[in-house]
Protein backbone atom coordinates (compact mmCIF):
# COMPACT_ATOMS: atom_id res chain seq x y z
CA UNK A 1 0.00 0.00 0.00
CA UNK A 2 2.64 2.57 0.95
CA UNK A 3 4.61 1.02 -2.05
CA UNK A 4 2.13 1.95 -4.16
CA UNK A 5 1.47 5.15 -2.94
CA UNK A 6 5.32 5.78 -3.24
CA UNK A 7 5.40 4.76 -6.83
CA UNK A 8 2.38 7.32 -7.75
CA UNK A 9 4.72 9.93 -6.47
CA UNK A 10 8.31 9.24 -8.24
CA UNK A 11 9.56 9.24 -11.64
CA UNK A 12 9.78 6.04 -12.24
CA UNK A 13 12.90 5.19 -15.23
CA UNK A 14 13.50 2.71 -17.82
CA UNK A 15 17.07 2.42 -18.71
CA UNK A 16 18.37 0.86 -22.17
CA UNK A 17 21.92 0.51 -21.09
CA UNK A 18 23.73 -0.64 -24.71
CA UNK A 19 26.77 -1.07 -25.96
CA UNK A 20 26.92 1.41 -28.36
CA UNK A 21 24.04 3.97 -26.78
CA UNK A 22 22.68 4.49 -23.27
CA UNK A 23 18.44 5.50 -23.47
CA UNK A 24 16.96 6.72 -20.25
CA UNK A 25 12.85 6.80 -20.37
CA UNK A 26 11.04 8.55 -17.43
CA UNK A 27 7.53 7.31 -17.07
CA UNK A 28 5.04 9.78 -18.59
CA UNK A 29 7.74 12.17 -20.03
CA UNK A 30 9.49 10.05 -22.90
CA UNK A 31 12.92 9.60 -23.64
CA UNK A 32 15.12 12.13 -21.86
CA UNK A 33 18.74 10.97 -22.44
CA UNK A 34 19.86 9.06 -25.70
CA UNK A 35 23.69 9.01 -25.49
CA UNK A 36 26.72 7.30 -26.66
CA UNK A 37 27.58 4.62 -23.82
CA UNK A 38 31.22 5.93 -23.71
CA UNK A 39 33.07 7.59 -20.66
CA UNK A 40 36.19 9.87 -20.62
CA UNK A 41 38.45 9.06 -17.82
CA UNK A 42 41.43 11.06 -16.60
CA UNK A 43 44.21 9.98 -14.67
CA UNK A 44 46.08 12.44 -11.94
CA UNK A 45 49.48 11.87 -10.98
CA UNK A 46 48.50 8.63 -8.82
CA UNK A 47 46.57 7.47 -11.08
CA UNK A 48 43.59 7.90 -9.75
CA UNK A 49 40.44 7.68 -11.77
CA UNK A 50 38.08 11.38 -12.78
CA UNK A 51 35.76 11.43 -15.25
CA UNK A 52 35.90 14.32 -17.51
CA UNK A 53 33.21 13.44 -19.67
CA UNK A 54 30.12 10.35 -20.52
CA UNK A 55 27.93 10.49 -22.95
CA UNK A 56 28.18 12.49 -26.22
CA UNK A 57 30.90 14.51 -25.16
CA UNK A 58 33.03 11.69 -24.18
CA UNK A 59 32.75 9.82 -27.70
CA UNK A 60 33.81 13.15 -29.31
CA UNK A 61 37.28 12.40 -27.52
CA UNK A 62 37.17 9.01 -28.68
CA UNK A 63 41.37 8.81 -30.62
CA UNK A 64 41.85 12.19 -30.16
CA UNK A 65 42.82 11.93 -26.43
CA UNK A 66 46.52 12.54 -25.26
CA UNK A 67 47.94 10.24 -22.70
CA UNK A 68 46.02 10.82 -19.60
CA UNK A 69 42.65 10.50 -20.83
CA UNK A 70 41.14 7.77 -22.27
CA UNK A 71 37.91 7.37 -23.87
CA UNK A 72 36.21 4.06 -22.73
CA UNK A 73 33.42 2.38 -23.94
CA UNK A 74 32.53 -0.13 -20.43
CA UNK A 75 30.04 -2.45 -22.27
CA UNK A 76 31.57 -2.80 -25.29
CA UNK A 77 31.33 -6.52 -26.15
CA UNK A 78 28.36 -7.15 -24.39
CA UNK A 79 30.06 -7.77 -21.25
CA UNK A 80 31.49 -5.44 -18.60
CA UNK A 81 35.32 -4.34 -19.32
CA UNK A 82 35.49 -2.26 -16.45
CA UNK A 83 33.04 -1.99 -13.71
CA UNK A 84 34.04 0.61 -11.85
CA UNK A 85 33.54 3.18 -15.06
CA UNK A 86 30.31 0.84 -15.94
CA UNK A 87 29.07 2.25 -12.48
CA UNK A 88 30.33 5.46 -12.93
CA UNK A 89 27.89 6.01 -16.30
CA UNK A 90 24.75 4.33 -14.67
CA UNK A 91 25.28 7.08 -11.91
CA UNK A 92 25.83 9.81 -14.15
CA UNK A 93 23.10 9.43 -16.28
CA UNK A 94 20.22 8.32 -13.68
CA UNK A 95 21.67 11.40 -11.51
CA UNK A 96 21.54 13.38 -14.70
CA UNK A 97 17.68 12.47 -15.64
CA UNK A 98 16.33 12.70 -12.14
CA UNK A 99 17.72 15.71 -10.91
CA UNK A 100 15.71 17.77 -8.27
CA UNK A 101 12.41 16.20 -10.57
CA UNK A 102 10.73 13.62 -7.44
CA UNK A 103 11.07 13.61 -3.85
CA UNK A 104 10.92 9.89 -3.71
CA UNK A 105 13.32 7.46 -4.93
CA UNK A 106 12.53 5.99 -8.58
CA UNK A 107 11.62 2.66 -9.29
CA UNK A 108 13.96 1.54 -12.23
CA UNK A 109 13.81 -1.26 -15.18
CA UNK A 110 17.15 -1.72 -16.74
CA UNK A 111 17.56 -3.46 -20.18
CA UNK A 112 21.49 -5.13 -20.20
CA UNK A 113 22.89 -6.61 -23.06
CA UNK A 114 21.54 -10.97 -23.02
CA UNK A 115 24.80 -12.27 -22.35
CA UNK A 116 26.19 -11.07 -19.11
CA UNK A 117 26.88 -13.04 -16.54
CA UNK A 118 25.34 -13.43 -12.71
CA UNK A 119 27.90 -11.28 -11.16
CA UNK A 120 28.09 -8.56 -13.94
CA UNK A 121 23.68 -8.26 -13.81
CA UNK A 122 24.05 -8.11 -10.33
CA UNK A 123 27.07 -5.21 -10.66
CA UNK A 124 24.81 -3.34 -12.69
CA UNK A 125 22.21 -3.70 -10.33
CA UNK A 126 23.97 -2.03 -7.31
CA UNK A 127 25.03 0.78 -9.27
CA UNK A 128 21.52 2.03 -9.75
CA UNK A 129 20.68 1.50 -6.06
CA UNK A 130 23.85 3.23 -5.09
CA UNK A 131 22.67 5.91 -7.23
CA UNK A 132 19.61 5.99 -5.55
CA UNK A 133 17.44 4.00 -6.84
CA UNK A 134 14.01 2.26 -4.97
CA UNK A 135 14.03 -0.92 -6.81
CA UNK A 136 15.85 -2.01 -9.36
CA UNK A 137 14.31 -4.56 -12.11
CA UNK A 138 16.41 -6.47 -15.35
CA UNK A 139 15.10 -6.99 -18.48
CA UNK A 140 16.47 -9.47 -21.14
CA UNK A 141 17.01 -7.51 -24.43
CA UNK A 142 15.80 -9.68 -26.89
CA UNK A 143 12.26 -9.07 -25.05
CA UNK A 144 12.72 -5.71 -24.54
CA UNK A 145 13.63 -5.27 -28.08
CA UNK A 146 10.15 -7.01 -29.31
CA UNK A 147 8.15 -5.36 -26.56
CA UNK A 148 8.95 -2.13 -28.48
CA UNK A 149 8.91 -3.41 -32.25
CA UNK A 150 5.03 -3.92 -30.98
CA UNK A 151 5.01 -7.44 -31.34
CA UNK A 152 2.61 -9.39 -29.63
CA UNK A 153 4.72 -11.08 -27.07
CA UNK A 154 1.67 -12.45 -24.76
CA UNK A 155 0.43 -14.39 -27.81
CA UNK A 156 0.32 -18.06 -27.81
CA UNK A 157 2.50 -16.85 -30.67
CA UNK A 158 6.03 -17.26 -32.04
CA UNK A 159 7.71 -13.93 -32.99
CA UNK A 160 11.39 -13.66 -33.94
CA UNK A 161 13.24 -10.86 -33.31
CA UNK A 162 17.03 -9.64 -34.26
CA UNK A 163 18.32 -6.52 -32.21
CA UNK A 164 21.52 -5.46 -33.87
CA UNK A 165 23.26 -3.27 -31.68
CA UNK A 166 26.80 -2.34 -31.19
CA UNK A 167 28.65 -5.05 -29.61
CA UNK A 168 26.03 -7.52 -30.19
CA UNK A 169 23.15 -9.24 -32.25
CA UNK A 170 20.85 -11.14 -30.49
CA UNK A 171 18.39 -12.95 -31.62
CA UNK A 172 15.13 -14.12 -29.37
CA UNK A 173 12.06 -16.33 -30.41
CA UNK A 174 9.17 -14.79 -28.22
CA UNK A 175 5.71 -16.90 -27.54
CA UNK A 176 3.39 -16.26 -24.55
CA UNK A 177 5.60 -13.57 -22.65
CA UNK A 178 8.60 -15.52 -22.56
CA UNK A 179 11.83 -16.12 -24.60
CA UNK A 180 11.95 -19.78 -25.94
CA UNK A 181 14.94 -19.44 -27.47
CA UNK A 182 17.58 -17.16 -27.96
CA UNK A 183 21.39 -16.56 -29.20
CA UNK A 184 23.88 -13.49 -28.71
CA UNK A 185 27.01 -13.38 -30.97
CA UNK A 186 29.51 -10.29 -30.34
CA UNK A 187 29.22 -9.66 -34.23
CA UNK A 188 27.57 -6.14 -34.71
CA UNK A 189 28.19 -2.66 -35.50
CA UNK A 190 31.80 -2.35 -34.10
CA UNK A 191 32.45 -5.16 -35.82
CA UNK A 192 31.36 -4.23 -39.25
CA UNK A 193 33.32 -0.59 -38.60
CA UNK A 194 36.51 -2.78 -37.74
CA UNK A 195 35.85 -4.57 -41.33
CA UNK A 196 35.87 -1.71 -43.25
CA UNK A 197 38.67 0.11 -41.53
CA UNK A 198 41.36 -3.43 -42.31
CA UNK A 199 39.39 -3.15 -45.70
CA UNK A 200 40.02 -0.11 -46.08
CA UNK A 201 43.73 -0.56 -45.83
CA UNK A 202 44.43 -3.71 -47.32
CA UNK A 203 42.67 -2.44 -50.05
CA UNK A 204 43.41 1.26 -50.65
CA UNK A 205 46.87 1.24 -48.28
CA UNK A 206 44.58 3.91 -45.66
CA UNK A 207 44.52 4.26 -42.48
CA UNK A 208 41.47 5.29 -41.38
CA UNK A 209 39.90 5.56 -37.74
CA UNK A 210 36.47 3.41 -36.72
CA UNK A 211 34.79 6.40 -36.14
CA UNK A 212 35.60 7.44 -40.12
CA UNK A 213 34.67 3.90 -40.68
CA UNK A 214 31.49 4.21 -38.98
CA UNK A 215 30.53 7.14 -40.70
CA UNK A 216 31.30 5.37 -44.05
CA UNK A 217 29.20 2.43 -43.21
CA UNK A 218 25.83 4.69 -42.25
CA UNK A 219 26.68 6.70 -45.79
CA UNK A 220 26.89 4.28 -48.33
CA UNK A 221 27.48 0.84 -46.54
CA UNK A 222 25.23 -1.98 -48.17
CA UNK A 223 24.27 -5.76 -47.61
CA UNK A 224 23.12 -6.13 -51.00
CA UNK A 225 24.01 -4.26 -54.59
CA UNK A 226 22.69 -1.07 -55.23
CA UNK A 227 20.82 -0.33 -58.99
CA UNK A 228 23.38 2.79 -58.56
CA UNK A 229 26.33 2.66 -56.40
CA UNK A 230 26.76 5.15 -54.01
CA UNK A 231 30.21 7.11 -53.86
CA UNK A 232 32.47 9.25 -51.03
CA UNK A 233 35.61 10.34 -50.41
CA UNK A 234 38.11 9.29 -47.48
CA UNK A 235 40.49 11.32 -46.13
CA UNK A 236 43.22 9.34 -43.88
CA UNK A 237 46.93 8.01 -43.78
CA UNK A 238 48.75 6.04 -46.16
CA UNK A 239 50.45 3.33 -44.78
CA UNK A 240 53.14 3.03 -46.87
CA UNK A 241 53.75 6.58 -47.72
CA UNK A 242 52.98 7.94 -44.35
CA UNK A 243 51.43 11.17 -45.71
CA UNK A 244 47.47 12.20 -45.65
CA UNK A 245 46.03 11.84 -48.48
CA UNK A 246 42.08 11.06 -49.44
CA UNK A 247 40.47 8.20 -51.80
CA UNK A 248 37.24 8.09 -53.21
CA UNK A 249 35.11 4.60 -51.80
CA UNK A 250 31.97 3.38 -53.16
CA UNK A 251 29.36 0.88 -51.85
CA UNK A 252 30.44 -1.71 -53.53
CA UNK A 253 33.36 -1.77 -51.91
CA UNK A 254 31.42 -1.65 -48.23
CA UNK A 255 29.22 -3.95 -49.55
CA UNK A 256 32.78 -6.41 -49.83
CA UNK A 257 34.34 -5.11 -46.73
CA UNK A 258 31.10 -5.79 -44.59
CA UNK A 259 31.00 -9.02 -46.55
CA UNK A 260 31.93 -11.46 -43.80
CA UNK A 261 29.99 -10.12 -40.52
CA UNK A 262 26.56 -9.52 -41.99
CA UNK A 263 27.07 -13.51 -43.67
CA UNK A 264 27.54 -14.61 -39.69
CA UNK A 265 24.41 -12.50 -38.55
CA UNK A 266 22.77 -14.34 -41.33
CA UNK A 267 24.18 -17.66 -40.16
CA UNK A 268 23.61 -16.82 -36.51
CA UNK A 269 19.91 -16.38 -37.50
CA UNK A 270 19.81 -19.15 -39.76
CA UNK A 271 20.56 -21.22 -36.82
CA UNK A 272 18.04 -20.28 -34.32
CA UNK A 273 15.55 -20.73 -37.11
CA UNK A 274 16.87 -24.52 -37.15
CA UNK A 275 16.28 -24.69 -33.83
CA UNK A 276 12.95 -23.40 -33.53
CA UNK A 277 10.29 -25.91 -32.39
CA UNK A 278 8.32 -26.45 -35.52
CA UNK A 279 4.73 -25.30 -34.24
CA UNK A 280 6.96 -22.02 -33.33
CA UNK A 281 8.52 -22.13 -36.39
CA UNK A 282 5.25 -21.96 -38.83
CA UNK A 283 4.13 -18.89 -36.79
CA UNK A 284 7.51 -17.17 -37.94
CA UNK A 285 6.50 -18.13 -41.58
CA UNK A 286 3.61 -16.47 -41.16
CA UNK A 287 4.47 -13.25 -38.86
CA UNK A 288 8.00 -12.32 -40.04
CA UNK A 289 10.91 -11.18 -39.05
CA UNK A 290 11.83 -7.75 -36.89
CA UNK A 291 14.92 -6.29 -37.15
CA UNK A 292 16.14 -3.69 -33.88
CA UNK A 293 18.28 -1.51 -32.95
CA UNK A 294 20.83 0.81 -34.82
CA UNK A 295 22.23 -2.43 -37.00
CA UNK A 296 18.55 -2.67 -38.67
CA UNK A 297 19.20 0.34 -40.48
CA UNK A 298 21.99 -1.12 -42.35
CA UNK A 299 20.90 -0.47 -46.68
CA UNK A 300 19.72 -3.38 -47.51
CA UNK A 301 19.85 -5.57 -44.86
CA UNK A 302 16.58 -6.90 -44.38
CA UNK A 303 16.67 -8.04 -48.16
CA UNK A 304 19.93 -9.64 -47.41
CA UNK A 305 18.26 -11.96 -44.54
CA UNK A 306 15.11 -12.13 -46.17
CA UNK A 307 16.75 -13.43 -49.23
CA UNK A 308 18.98 -15.78 -47.27
CA UNK A 309 15.96 -17.66 -45.06
CA UNK A 310 13.14 -17.29 -47.61
CA UNK A 311 10.86 -15.41 -45.29
CA UNK A 312 9.56 -11.76 -44.76
CA UNK A 313 11.80 -9.65 -42.58
CA UNK A 314 10.42 -6.18 -41.32
CA UNK A 315 12.27 -3.00 -40.08
CA UNK A 316 10.64 -1.86 -36.95
CA UNK A 317 9.71 1.60 -36.16
CA UNK A 318 13.04 3.38 -34.98
CA UNK A 319 15.22 0.81 -34.79
CA UNK A 320 17.73 2.67 -32.39
CA UNK A 321 15.05 3.28 -29.63
CA UNK A 322 12.68 0.05 -30.19
CA UNK A 323 14.92 -1.41 -26.95
CA UNK A 324 13.99 1.83 -24.83
CA UNK A 325 10.61 1.95 -26.11
CA UNK A 326 9.89 -1.58 -24.95
CA UNK A 327 12.02 -1.37 -21.45
CA UNK A 328 9.59 1.81 -20.87
CA UNK A 329 6.50 -0.57 -21.76
CA UNK A 330 7.84 -3.02 -19.08
CA UNK A 331 7.95 -0.18 -16.95
CA UNK A 332 3.62 0.92 -17.51
CA UNK A 333 3.39 -3.35 -17.30
CA UNK A 334 3.54 -4.84 -14.06
CA UNK A 335 2.32 -8.41 -15.14
CA UNK A 336 4.68 -8.41 -18.17
CA UNK A 337 7.26 -7.46 -15.68
CA UNK A 338 7.25 -9.55 -13.32
CA UNK A 339 7.66 -12.46 -16.41
CA UNK A 340 10.62 -11.21 -17.82
CA UNK A 341 12.59 -9.79 -14.74
CA UNK A 342 14.73 -11.98 -12.92
CA UNK A 343 15.67 -10.97 -9.39
CA UNK A 344 18.50 -12.26 -7.76
N1 LIG B 1 21.92 4.34 -40.34
C1 LIG B 1 22.71 3.36 -39.85
N2 LIG B 1 23.19 2.42 -40.67
C2 LIG B 1 23.97 1.43 -40.20
N3 LIG B 1 24.33 1.29 -38.91
C3 LIG B 1 23.88 2.22 -38.05
C4 LIG B 1 23.04 3.29 -38.45
N4 LIG B 1 22.75 4.05 -37.36
C5 LIG B 1 23.38 3.47 -36.33
N5 LIG B 1 24.06 2.38 -36.71
C6 LIG B 1 24.90 1.48 -35.90
O1 LIG B 1 24.12 0.92 -34.87
C7 LIG B 1 24.96 0.60 -33.75
C8 LIG B 1 24.34 1.09 -32.47
O2 LIG B 1 23.07 0.54 -32.34
P1 LIG B 1 22.34 0.45 -30.92
O3 LIG B 1 21.09 -0.29 -31.14
O4 LIG B 1 22.25 1.80 -30.30
O5 LIG B 1 23.42 -0.43 -30.12
P2 LIG B 1 23.44 -0.91 -28.59
O6 LIG B 1 22.06 -1.35 -28.26
O7 LIG B 1 24.45 -2.00 -28.58
O8 LIG B 1 23.86 0.28 -27.77
C9 LIG B 1 26.32 1.26 -34.04
O9 LIG B 1 27.23 0.26 -34.46
C10 LIG B 1 26.00 2.21 -35.18
O10 LIG B 1 27.12 2.41 -36.03
MG1 LIG C 1 20.50 -2.24 -27.77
Amino acid sequence: MFKKLLGRFSNDMAIDLGTANTLVLIKGQGISINEPSVVAIQYDKHGQEHILAVGQEAKDMVGKTPGNIKAIRPMKDGVIADFNVTEMMIRYFIEKSHKRKSFFSPRIIICVPYGLTQVERKAVKESALNAGARYVYLIEEPMAAAIGAGLPIKDPNGNLVVDIGGGTTEIGVISLGGLVLSKSIRIAGDKLDASIANYIKQKFNLLVGDRVAEELKIKIGTAVPLEEDLVTVVRGRDSVEGSLTSIEVNSEHLREAMKEPIREIGEALKSVLEETPPDLAGDIVENGIVLTGGGALIRGLDKYLSDLVKLPVYIAEDPLLAVARGTGKALEEIDILQQTSYED
